[in-house]
Parts: C-alpha cells; sequence; structure tokens
C-alpha cells in the first residue's frame, strides 16, 4: 500500500531580484514542515518556485535593459542557489514561463471562459505593479497602495472578468464547515468579513504590457498575473500530462505564505478552484512577517537581509533554528543580528552542545567510551523520562497545526530537564564510588536517550545536527533518514557502542569579534615616555600586555599520572586551546565544562607531561593552596577580553 500523501506548498517568489530573509522564513518553516511529514511516513510534495510574469519584473528587466526572461533566468540561478545551501527539500521548483505551467494557465482560463464565469468588459480602476493588484477608489490609503503605501496607477483598459461574487455563498459555506481551512484563527475570521462586505468581479487580464500567458482566444490580452500564478500549484503536480501523480497529490494539504498574500489563497484561489470543479487545498496558513527594528524588510527601504550570508557566516543548522523558533503562529517576529547570535549562544551552545559534549566526556572517561548498560529507573529518571514522552506528544501536535515557535519550545524544555538532570544526579560524584557504577551508567544512558530523542525532533529543522552529533554520539545507524516515531520510544539507544569526543557542534559566538567592520581600536602613546620611577607598581601598558580573555571549558580530563593537573580544552571565541591546569584536587573534571574561565592568552606556550599548554588559567588560592577557585564570569562571551 502507498503512503499517505502530503503535498505543501511555499509562494512562488518574484524574481524581480534577489530573495531575502523574508522569503526564507517562509521556504525553511515550509521544508520544516516537509521533513517532519516525511519522517512520519508521508508521501511528501514540496513544491517552491518563481512567478515570472507580469508588469512588475518587466519593468525590472526593461531598466536592466534585458529581455524579461534573460533577466529572471539570471535571479532564478540564485534562488535555486539559495535554496539549496538552506537545505530546502522541495521535490520540484516551478516557474511560471515554463511550457508545462503556461499550457495548463490557457486550458483553464478557456474552461472558465466557455462556462461563463468570464466576461469581457472595461477596467477603471487603480493598480498597484509591485503588488500586482487592483484596487477601488474607496479602498486606496490616501491614494496610495493599501498593502505597500507605494503609489498605484490609474488604469483604464479592456479586461476580461472573472464573476467572483457568484461562489462568494460557497465559498463562505466551505469556509463555516471546515474550521482548520484557513488558519490561524484570526486571519480566517478576517477573510470572512471581507468575503461578507460583497466580493467584486477580478479583473483578469492586461493589454497594456505583454509579459505574461497569452488569453487563448483574444491575443491582445495577457492573463492577470496573480490568476496565472496561483495555477502553479495545479501545474506542478502534472494537471494536464500526469493524472496519477495530480490525483494523488491534489488537494494540496496546505498553501503556506504570509498575511500579505492570505486574500489570494483564501478567496481568489479557492474561488478559482471551484469554477474550475476542482477540490479546494485542506488548509490555507499564513503566517506573520519577520520584522526589523526599522518595520518591515523591503528593498525600498534598503534593509533587505541576505539569508545566504546569515548562512555562510554562522552555518545553516543554526539560521533555520532562528527562523523557525521565530515563527510564533502567525504573528510576527523580530529579526536582528544581535538575537540570532544570542539565540545560537544560549539554546544551541550552551544548552544543547554543553549537553552533548559533557555526556561524552563522561562516558569517555567513566567508560571507556563504551555507551553503559541502564538500570533501573530511579525518580529523576522516570521525570526525565516523562519529560521526553511529553516533549515528543507536544512537538508532533504542534507542528501538525505549524506552530513552530512552541514546537521548539518543547524540545528546549526536554534539553533543560536534562541539563538540570546532571545536576541533580552529579555523576561525578557517583563516579568517585565503585559500588554506585552501575547507578553512574544508568544516568549517562538516561542522558544519551534525552539527548537522542532531542536530535530526532530537532532533525526537521537542523537537517545536518544528527549526523554531525552522531559523529561523537554514535546512537544512529542512518542519521540521515530518522524516523519522526523513534523519538516517541525510550530506550531505543544500544549500549556497547562506543562515543567519541570531537569539537563542539555549536561553538560560542562573539558578536563584536565577528563583526569585521568594527577594528580594535589602539589608544597609541607616541609621546616620549617619562622616565619612570623605580618602584612595584606597574603601569597600565605593562598590564595590557597580558592579554587576559573569557574562555569557555568544552571538555576537561584529568592528566594520566599527574594527580594534581588537569587538561582543559577552552573555546575562545572560534580558536580552541588545550591548556593544563593545576587545580585537579579542588575539581572534577565535568564541574567545569560548560564554565567560562578567564585565560591569560599570550603566554608562552609550554610542554606540561608531553602536553602543549597554550595559555593559563586564573584561579585564586588560600595561603597553603588548600582551596582553589577558579575565576569565571557569567555572562561575557567567550573571546572577549578581561580588562
Ligand atoms: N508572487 C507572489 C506569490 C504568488 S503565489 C501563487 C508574491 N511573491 S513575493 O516574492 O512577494 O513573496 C511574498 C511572500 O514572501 C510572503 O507571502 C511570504 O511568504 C514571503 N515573505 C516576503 N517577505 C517577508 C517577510 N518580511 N516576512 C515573512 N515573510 C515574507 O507575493
Amino acid at each position: 500500500m502507498s503512503n499517505k500523501s502530503y503535498y505543501i506548498t511555499t509562494p512562488i517568489y518574484y524574481p524581480s531580484d534577489n530573495l531575502h530573509i523574508g522569503h526564507a522564513y517562509t521556504t525553511v518553516a515550509a521544508d520544516c514542515i516537509a521533513r517532519f511529514k516525511r519522517m512520519q511516513g508521508f508521501d511528501v510534495f514540496y513544491l517552491t518556485g518563481t512567478d515570472e510574469h507580469g508588469q512588475k519584473i518587466e519593468k525590472v528587466a526593461l531598466e536592466k535593459g534585458m529581455k524579461p526572461q534573460d533577466y529572471v533566468d539570471g535571479i532564478v540561478v540564485g534562488i535555486k542557489k539559495l535554496w539549496e545551501t538552506m537545505l530546502i527539500s522541495n521535490d520540484d521548483f516551478i516557474r511560471t514561463t515554463e511550457a508545462r505551467h503556461e499550457e495548463v494557465v490557457k486550458k483553464l482560463f478557456q474552461k472558465v471562459y466557455e462556462q461563463g464565469d468570464i466576461y469581457i468588459s472595461e477596467y477603471e480602476g487603480w493598480y498597484c505593479t509591485p503588488c500586482e493588484t487592483f484596487f477601488t477608489e474607496r479602498q486606496l490609503d490616501d491614494r496610495k497602495c493599501p498593502d505597500c503605501g507605494r503609489t498605484v496607477e490609474k488604469l483604464k483598459e479592456e479586461s476580461y472578468f472573472f464573476n467572483m461574487a457568484k461562489y462568494a455563498p460557497r465559498l463562505l459555506e466551505h469556509i463555516d464547515k471546515h474550521p482548520d481551512f484557513i488558519q490561524p484563527e484570526s486571519r480566517r475570521n478576517e477573510v470572512i468579513n471581507f468575503v461578507k462586505s460583497g466580493l467584486d468581479d477580478l479583473c483578469v487580464s492586461r493589454t497594456t504590457f505583454n509579459w505574461g500567458v497569452g488569453v487563448p482566444f483574444n491575443d491582445k490580452h495577457v492573463v492577470y498575473v496573480w490568476f496565472d500564478a496561483l495555477i502553479n500549484y495545479l501545474s506542478a503536480i502534472g494537471y494536464m500530462d500526469d493524472k496519477e501523480k495530480f490525483n494523488k497529490y491534489w488537494p494540496a494539504s496546505v498553501h503556506l505564505m504570509a498575511k500579505d498574500i492570505l486574500r489570494f489563497h483564501a478567496i481568489i484561489w479557492p474561488i478559482m478552484l471551484m469554477a474550475m470543479d476542482l477540490p479546494l487545498p485542506e488548509k490555507v496558513f499564513a503566517h506573520g512577517w519577520i520584522m526589523l527594528e526599522g518595520g518591515k524588510m523591503s528593498k525600498s527601504k534598503g534593509n533587505v537581509i541576505d539569508p545566504m550570508v546569515l548562512v555562510n557566516k554562522y552555518g545553516v543548522d543554526a539560521v533555520r533554528y532562528y527562523l523557525v523558533k521565530e515563527l510564533n503562529f502567525g504573528q510576527d517576529g523580530m529579526y536582528s543580528e544581535e538575537m540570532l547570535v544570542n539565540r545560537i549562544n544560549s539554546d544551541l551552545a550552551n544548552d544543547l552542545g554543553n549537553l552533548i559534549s559533557r555526556t561524552v566526556a563522561m562516558i569517555s572517561r567513566y567508560f571507556d567510551s563504551r555507551i553503559p548498560e541502564p538500570g533501573k529507573a530511579d525518580d529523576p529518571d522516570q521525570e526525565l523520562i516523562t519529560t521526553a514522552s511529553v516533549a515528543y506528544e507536544e512537538a508532533t501536535e504542534k507542528l501538525e497545526k505549524l506552530d513552530f515557535a512552541f514546537y521548539i519550545q518543547s524540545v528546549l524544555k526536554l534539553i533543560s530537564r536534562a541539563n538540570k538532570y546532571i545536576d541533580e544526579t552529579q555523576p561525578w560524584l557517583l563516579a568517585k564510588d565503585e559500588s554506585k557504577h552501575d547507578r553512574l551508567g544508568t544516568v549517562l544512558y538516561n542522558l544519551l536517550e534525552s539527548i537522542r530523542i532531542a536530535l530526532i525532533i530537532l532533525a526537521p529543522t537542523m537537517p545536518t545536527l544528527a549526523a554531525r552529533a552522531n559523529q561523537q554520539l554514535n546512537i544512529f545507524e542512518h542519521p540521515d533518514s530518522l524516523k519522526w516515531e523513534e523519538a516517541r520510544t525510550w530506550g531505543l539507544t544500544q549500549a556497547g557502542k562506543l562515543v567519541s569526543r570531537g569539537p563542539a557542534l555549536f561553538p560560542r559566538l562573539d558578536l563584536k569579534a565577528l563583526d569585521e567592520d568594527s577594528p580594535e581600536v589602539k589608544t597609541a602613546e607616541e609621546d616620549t615616555k617619562e622616565k619612570k620611577e623605580e618602584s612595584n607598581l606597574i603601569d597600565i601598558e605593562d598590564f595590557a600586555k597580558i592579554d587576559l580573555r573569557v574562555a569557555t571549558v568544552i571538555a576537561c580530563e584529568k592528566m594520566k599520572k599527574a594527580d594534581k593537573l588537569l587538561v582543559l580544552t577552552l573555546q575562545l571565541g572560534e580558536e580552541q586551546r588545550t591548556v593544563v591546569s593545576g587545580i585537579a584536587k579542588a575539581y572534577e573534571p565535568e564541574q567545569l565544562v560548560g564554565k567560562k574561565v578567564v585565560l591569560v592568552a599570550n603566554l608562552k606556550p609550554v610542554k606540561l607531561r608531553g602536553v602543549l599548554s597554550q595559555g593559563m588559567i586564573l584561579a585564586a588560592s588560600d595561603s597553603q593552596d588548600n582551596d582553589i577557585e577558579v575565576l569565571s564570569v557569567e555572562r561575557i562571551a567567550s573571546g572577549n577580553r578581561v580588562k
């Protein structure tokens, strides 16, 4: 029996310019759902593409002195490259200038015309070219486009009209009977009110330019770009040439978009489908906008953010994570690079990254890197197991609803519970007592299980994470084809396999250090220096010679055959250092992992017992050196100076 099908779409974007992070927002969100559904065993078809006709594209191409087709061909290469880089798993990419699409547009336009729902008349009104939308006088906002605020043009031309009002009662009935058809709820009400206020017939052809699909029975006209574009959802799945495929995927499971184009999808498109005798999509979901501090991102404001730059800087998993977490069930989200960096540092580097590196470090140390067998579950174990099962249930439910932020929250709760479990069970104390060896094994096994479940739940958002983490954890047979169900069952990790320590999965980032535009300003004292008094006091310049830096301990172990020494691996901004320190009497290695210590970063490296120590960490001690306390900081990120 073939699997149940699931068809998800993004809007097809205008290739008038390179895409920005707003477009990536929708495309990553849809990709997250497509991957989730594939993990659940659905036969998924995920479609994205480009909307290449219309006056706006023609105008931009002309401004560049190019033919529209040549112009969009260039932009589309970049868009496809972007989606590849962002690991978008679309099954097809439809372009409205492809013959397979144009034929379907012509055929359907003809059909609707022949049955009398399209008629010829004259249009007189207003048009916003950037939005490719018609407006009546009363809809305008101070003579400007009510959607984008730009100048509108007065049009008077012979046009074909689509009789939408005829279908309005049927549409209202459909919305009423299918409460999930338009989501979120607030948007649904908005659409109902709009339809109830009366639908004008829609102008569906233009004569003043010709960059579009020709009306089949009147070559003076091209089909209105929205009537053309919406049909992509049918043409891409073989409406004309592959009935089997078409029947498998239509009606679509969900059309995803932002609120700006909801009306086209929740009013015009369903009415077109009714006129075409086709079933309506199951769901039309409008998420909010991603905003910048100065408002909505737009080319005209010059504040667009290129997702490619972010991915190159922060990695694809981290950028995707940020976008998905920012998608708050239809609400607007905010973007700032600082927020992105903070989120990577707190959720990914601190909470998830440290959980993984601590667990691997402890299994390496206490069990010779071999995954221990679990024993009987104790109290805190039960609580952890329940948290994992709740995380699975919640994540599934939230993803089904496209409630992205809460889906991420559900897994973050599990990660934080697992970190708390380390504090509660104190594995480093269990390790000191031979009789508690089995208990220690159970604790470490449970940590691995929590990590395994968290990684599966996060896989739709961060497609490379499981495979990268698995190089250290060795818990997945096939990290690239995980099954969602496997996050439901506790205890699937196989004991006896070997873990191996590796680099941090999400090194902590320092926004300032990453910003190449802010070179360090040095106050160079050029004046001839006064003769200094011979004394014990030092000048500020002398102190400044010591390069003190905040560094995160990402791994730590005892030096073999040296009971006072610990070998620490430190993350210093982008760089990693090894430092040998005489603090083993005061600290178990695990107590230091995750701490941000102060490092003398420009100390000449020395070899200590065969290990090259690249710096020294600062510690306070009592007069007899009986008690030692490592200096640490809380808020300042690794790589920053201490001065
Ligand atoms: N070509 C039409 C869609 C036709 S679909 C049959 C179009 N294209 S667009 O390039 O303007 O894309 C609009 C869509 O891009 C939004 O609905 C949304 O999915 C995405 N976004 C563009 N900017 C955005 C934000 N700032 N925030 C969130 N999403 C945004 O409309």
